[in-house]
């Protein structure tokens, strides 16, 4: 790795294998930093037999040498990040991790609130992860959140808790009719009691992050979720609650660099959606049914099978423009062989027009019909003949898969510098 910041971010749906590629670039870099996003997010990583599942604890965390950091633009489950802390303990990895002062914190009252606003919001809803992102978001804007800092000052904390409780559980109650049983003093004490347990990691990230990056250290900052979940730019409001794009790697860090970053765009072969929101290319046939058998597209976070569709180039160009995408990473070209044909999507269909972005208006995406160009397909190769592909490099690949791989690139206008031939460290292609 060149370049003193690298961003991988999602140019999706989510779950691209942003975790693969992190983990990949994470053994030369100095910090590994989430920005965005909360335990929403579930990024699996496999060295070798050994395969990890992270939701909040960035996927450098491997690379023991590297400080991994839950920077303030991240949202936290104390209880989910003590019990991530223990998982990785236990199979003998100390994490070198710190958690921002600044990130705020996901309490029950917001998981709660997340289940009744799904049923409010109805057709507009995303189908979301119900771990609270959306109200703990909301309180952050409303300035009455609790932040991480705050666990360690019981004061402080008391007086927070106060407002966000009453008003949270004011509207669980009178607005949704939702029984939400937890006291306050119950919260109140368990959370003190998370951030006794998390002191030793709680710093100003913020700080430490800075006086690395003038001392000329290496970080790499990993996305999570993807664009079209953006708040902004995505479909919204089928969307996240957090900005995606690689821009917010400095808000969510508190470091406004200056250098050119590397920026990497991670690009599934086809398209995967968990949650709801209109899906043009998506492939609810045999053809979907099969890759996500082939390809384990089942949830990370929530075990929710995950629907299925060809890769949609709009997406993709979005991500491009909207996060200055300088390569992208393609990975699980490996679960695509064995079709007769492969299709991508290069523009929309909408009211008899040809549109090759995505419209802002959700009217006009959910009338959009995919317009694709199809490609023959490649063998079912083995896992055995796939790594001597990723020995031999990128001119070994057979040439019906370089014929997509450079269709897309000159479509989007952006190298495909990585390619991915399976889950492991290891079976990636470097141009
Ligand atoms: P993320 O959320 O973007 O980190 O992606 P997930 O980890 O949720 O989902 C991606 C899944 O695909 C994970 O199970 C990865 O291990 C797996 N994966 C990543 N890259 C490849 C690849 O090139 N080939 C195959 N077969 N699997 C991959
Ligand atoms: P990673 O980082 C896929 C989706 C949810 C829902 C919408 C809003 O693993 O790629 P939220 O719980 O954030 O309020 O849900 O966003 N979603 C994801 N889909 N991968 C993710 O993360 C996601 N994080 C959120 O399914 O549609
Ligand atoms: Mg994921």
């Amino acid at each position: 790795m060149q370049d003193q910041i690298t961003i991988v971010v999602g140019a999706q749906w989510g779950d691209e294998g942003k975790g693969k590629i992190t983990d990949f670039f994470a053994e030369n870099a100095d910090y590994v930093v989430r920005f965005h996003g909360g335990n929403n997010a579930g990024h699996t990583v496999i060295v070798g037999d050994e395969v990890y599942q992270l939701h909040i604890i960035p996927s450098g965390i491997l690379n023991t040498k590297a400080l991994s950091i839950i920077g303030n633009g991240v949202v936290v489950d104390p209880q989910v990040l003590l019990q991530e802390i223990g998982a990785l303990k236990k199979r003998n990895i100390e994490p070198n991790l710190k958690v921002s002062q600044r990130a705020h914190v996901i309490m029950p009252y917001h998981i709660a609130m997340d289940e009744a606003l799904t049923g409010h919001q109805g057709s507009l809803a995303a189908g979301s992860t119900k771990r609270g992102i959306a109200p703990v978001c909301a309180d952050k804007m409303y300035r009455h959140g609790i932040r991480v800092g705050d666990l360690l000052d019981p004061e402080m904390f008391r007086e927070k808790l106060e407002k966000a409780y009453s008003f949270n559980i004011n509207i669980l109650n009178r607005v949704f009719n939702f029984e939400f049983t937890q006291s306050f003093d119950d919260i109140y004490e368990l959370y003190l009691e998370y951030g006794n347990q998390l002191k030793e990691y709680i710093v100003d990230t913020e700080l430490e992050l800075y006086q690395g990056y003038k001392a000329g250290k290496k970080i790499l900052y990993e996305g999570a979720q993807g664009m079209l979940l953006d708040t902004d730019h995505g479909v919204y409001p089928h969307t996240t609650s957090t900005n995606n794009v690689a821009a917010y790697a400095s808000v969510g860090s508190g470091l406004g660099f200056n250098t050119k970053a590397r920026i990497i765009g991670v690009v599934k072969a086809y398209v995967s959606r968990v949650g709801t929101s209109p899906f043009p290319s998506e492939l609810a046939n045999d053809i979907g049914d099969k890759i996500r058998e082939k390809g384990n597209e089942y949830g990370t976070t929530t075990g929710r099978p995950r629907r299925i569709g060809w890769l949609d180039l709009p997406t993709v160009k979005l991500s491009v423009r909207t996060s200055g995408l300088t390569d992208i990473a393609i990975t699980k070209l490996d679960i695509l062989s064995g079709l007769q044909e492969i299709k991508v999507c290069t523009a929309y269909e909408i009211e008899g027009k040809k549109i090759t972005e995505i419209p802002a208006s959700l009217s006009d995406f959910r009338k959009a019909k995919p317009i694709y160009e199809t490609f023959a397909g490649w063998e079912d190769y083995t896992e055995e003949q796939y790594e001597e592909m990723v020995a031999g490099g990128y001119n070994t690949l057979p040439e019906n898969m370089k014929k997509f791989i450079e269709y897309i690139e000159r479509e989007i206008d952006c190298p495909a510098n990585i390619i991915s031939l399976g889950p492991k460290r290891s079976q990636t292609i470097l141009r």
